[in-house]
């Protein structure tokens, strides 16, 4: 999706739809009484035959008005304007983006920009661009698109009051295109199956995307070379696969050269049957989407290439299937992870831990100011928290305030949970020095512990995304989160905010 500004007068505008808000009780947003004024009533007059009365989400679509240059008009309900906030204003451009969709209408001029309470004019572009480009995505790597479906948005624009406000509107859109770059690779890596989207497959688009920017290398572990470092826990879960594990390594330099890195590790399970503790038939095709965690990282590497990032980032993605093999694990198999520590295998199914525990102490070599994982690493993490935030788990309290905050301000929420070392014996186990599950109680905070015992070196947090990664039902789909809060957490680093 391309993003454009435009300052000066509305009515003037030459745009296939001009967007204008209404809010209760048919009153006129600014722009839209501009607009009024210059069409000599025009939109007061239709309003008052009592097709929209600015209700929140209620949308109008209006042709052949006088004296305003734009094919078409949209007008969109705000509900009451003293209550129009975040909430409202995302309601009503979503009604609106329904609406364009529905039209296959691909270009469109939006004029609500920096209106709602509490959202400065960068946060509410930044919000509606991104809206906008999500809106617009469409999967079709394996799915022929209908012959006769709409067209998606290809074009929005934002309408500022001034030229000032067009610089600030300007930056947001640019950071709002990034993120929603990051956010469509992340949907699509996530949306690919299994039988395409494999270990191999996503080394082979890191490389790619190494290819393409002269700031980011790559380097692919292969079987051999983790052997060789001694990570017998990822090497474990590959063993059952046919798709021989690659770790990918993503290095960004964008910023000084002794900078410490930000150090992303993402789980990249291309598909978890279970291994020998194999889970039941139902909704097994969603463990395609085992691999968001890595997804993520991709994204959030591409956000630090489009945007230039000036700072320095590590992204580690192990990658993986988990099947059930003559080979596979077997529960009460005992492990050596690259850290020396030794791991009972008490439930095959547990494997994200198991992959991830090497690359972060695989992590560790490249010095990390802070290192952030993250993965669709339990079930319990869904039942504890449903599908809205993610579970974040740190005991770092500046990490913590800093992840929350992006999360915050991006609209891509998590919410802290505890790691107090009351849970650690949970783990505990007779023959190994740790057991690779912890019981019934608490099972995402006991999958967290058991990182932290990979972690001592650096500041770490981890986000468990199983809630928010994907939906579920008739809109099943990968949702691209949480890019929109590493990309934040990334902008705000590099500075660049606002
Ligand atoms: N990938 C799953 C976690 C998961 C399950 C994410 C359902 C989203 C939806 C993970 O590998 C797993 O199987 N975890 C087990 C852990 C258990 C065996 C301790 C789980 O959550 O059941
Ligand atoms: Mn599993
Ligand atoms: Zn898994």
């Amino acid at each position: 999706m391309q993003f454009k500004i435009k300052s000066g007068d509305a009515a003037k505008a030459k745009t296939p739809c001009l967007i204008l808000g209404v809010f209760d009780k048919r009153k006129l947003s600014a722009a839209a009484e501009d607009v009024d004024k210059e069409s000599g009533g025009a939109i007061a007059a239709l309003l008052a035959k009592g097709d929209l009365d600015g209700r929140s989400g209620a949308c109008l679509m209006a042709y052949d008005l006088t004296g305003v240059a734009a094919e078409r008009v949209l007008l969109v309900g705000c509900g009451k304007r003293k209550d129009f906030d975040r909430k409202a204003y995302a309601k009503a451009l979503g009604a609106a983006l329904a609406r364009l969709g529905e039209a296959g209408v691909t270009e469109a001029l939006w004029t609500l920009a920096g209106l709602p309470q509490g959202l400065g004019l960068y946060q509410a572009v930044r919000l509606a661009a991104e809206q906008a480009a999500a809106s617009a995505y469409r999967y079709e790597h394996t799915k022929t698109p209908a012959k006769d479906a709409p067209p998606p948005l290809k074009i929005f624009t934002f309408w500022t009051a001034t030229k000032a406000d067009a610089k600030l509107a300007g930056r947001a859109a640019a950071h709002a295109g990034a993120i929603a770059a990051g956010v469509a690779l992340a949907r699509d890596l996530g949306n690919l199956p299994g039988n395409i989207c494999t270990p191999g497959y996503l080394a082979e688009r890191a490389v790619d995307m190494a290819a393409q920017h002269d700031k980011l290398d790559v380097e692919i572990l292969d079987e051999d070379a983790m052997e060789k470092l001694g990570m017998g826990a990822l090497l474990s879960v590959s063993r059952g696969s046919r798709q021989p594990a690659k770790l990918i390594v993503f290095s960004y330099h964008g910023g000084k050269d002794g900078d410490k890195p930000v150090a992303l590790v993402g789980k990249g399970l291309t598909f978890d049957a279970g291994g020998i503790s194999i889970k039941p038939a139902e909704a097994m095709d969603e463990m395609k989407y085992d691999m968001c965690g890595g997804a993520s990282v991709f994204g959030a590497v591409a956000v630090a290439c489009e945007l230039d990032l000036p700072l320095n980032l590590i992204g580690v993605v192990p990658s993986s299937e988990n099947l059930p093999d003559g080979d596979a694990n077997k529960p009460g198999d005992i492990v050596k992870s690259m850290s020396g520590q030794t791991i009972e295998i008490l439930n095959t199914d547990a494997e994200g831990r198991l992959i991830l525990c090497d690359a972060l102490t695989y992590a560790e070599r490249f010095e990390p100011a802070v290192v952030i994982d993250m993965a669709t690493l339990t079930g319990a993490c869904i039942v504890a928290l449903g599908r809205h935030p993610s579970g974040l788990f740190s005991d770092d309290e500046k990490l913590v305030k800093e992840i929350t905050d992006a999360g915050e301000a991006a609209d891509d929420r998590v919410w802290r949970m505890p790691l107090w070392d009351d849970y650690q014996k949970q783990l505990d186990s007779n023959f190994a020095d740790m057991a690779n599950i912890g019981g019934r109680d608490a099972g995402a905070i006991t999958a967290a512990c058991f990182l932290s015992r990979f972690t001592k070196e650096y500041r770490w947090a981890h986000l468990d995304i199983a809630g928010t990664a994907w939906l579920t039902g008739k809109d099943k789909g990968a949702t691209g989160r949480p890019v929109p809060l590493l990309g934040e957490l990334l902008i705000r680093r590099a500075g660049l905010e606002q």
